[in-house]
């Protein structure tokens, strides 16, 4: 089954408003014509409005990186779903290992997210990834088969289709290390099985599983030729023109 590559930048909580304008546009001269790869561009939320000006009449697609899972109320701080299709976003990146680990976002909460973005028009990219530690102690596939069951709880067959999954190893998160290939492709074809299990394996083909956690322009390659690996979701490098669109360069270029 061909998945057609989905590159993501997360900016986390980087780039002010006329530099998140500036990256976007350097971002997009450069891609204009790639047509065989998905672009998500994810800034701070309230930097989403001035980029989709600079990205809607192109290819690129806008992302938040988080969302509260209720339409409007007295949720002091919080962005809904219904602001953030307002501000032209189309994905929404839940359960980021950040969320998880500084904001206690737990995967029931998380569960309510997904949830709430796929029965409001909003395309979530779901982060599940271990730690060093769980790795270490032979826990990697029950954490993330924990996270992933937990996580896309009630969540129908056709709504599955909807998913991005992103596989972020925390321990390779901003850290410099990167899961190698192999490592990488079996936790990728794990995560598959367990959505084949739970919502038939037709669709679990069907589903994008990005890896993240330093993807460069020097490692990207060999990664994104994994069978399993179907994009990448890139903190780091996506904050510079130049390194993020050899990255969108590779994956363009990819069979
Ligand atoms: P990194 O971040 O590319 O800087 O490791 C990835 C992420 O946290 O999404």
């Amino acid at each position: 089954m061909h998945r057609k590559c989905l590159i993501a930048g997360n900016w986390k909580m980087n780039n002010g408003l006329s530099e998140s304008v500036s990256l976007v546009e350097s971002i997009n001269k450069r891609i204009a014509d790639m047509r065989d790869v998905d672009v998500v561009v994810c800034p701070p939320f309230v930097s989403l409005s001035d980029v989709y000006k600079c990205i809607k009449q192109s290819l690129t697609m806008l992302g938040a990186q988080n969302m509260y899972p209720e339409a409007k109320g007295a949720f002091t701080g919080e962005i809904s779903y219904t602001m953030l299709r307002d501000c032209g976003v189309s994905y929404v990146i839940l359960g980021h290992s950040e969320r998880r680990q500084l904001f206690g976002e737990t995967n029931e909460f998380i569960n309510r997210k997904v949830l709430a973005a796929l029965s409001n028009n909003l395309l979530p990219i779901l982060c599940v990834g271990e730690t060093e530690s769980e790795r270490e102690s032979g826990e990697t596939f029950k954490v993330i088969d924990e996270e992933i069951r937990e996580c896309l709880d009630n969540i129908s067959a056709a709504q599955s289709e909807k998913l991005t999954i992103a596989y972020e190893p925390i321990w390779a998160i901003g850290t410099g290390k990167t899961a190698t290939p192999e490592v990488a492709q079996e936790v990728h074809a794990h995560i598959r099985q367990v959505l084949g299990d739970l919502f038939g394996h037709k669709i679990a083909d069907s589903i994008r599983i990005l890896y993240g956690g330093s993807m460069k322009s020097s490692n990207a390659g060999e990664l994104l030729k994994q069978p399993d690996i179907d994009g990448g979701l890139i903190g780091g490098a996506s904050l510079q023109a130049t390194e993020f669109c050899k990255i969108i360069e590779i994956a363009n270029g990819l069979e």
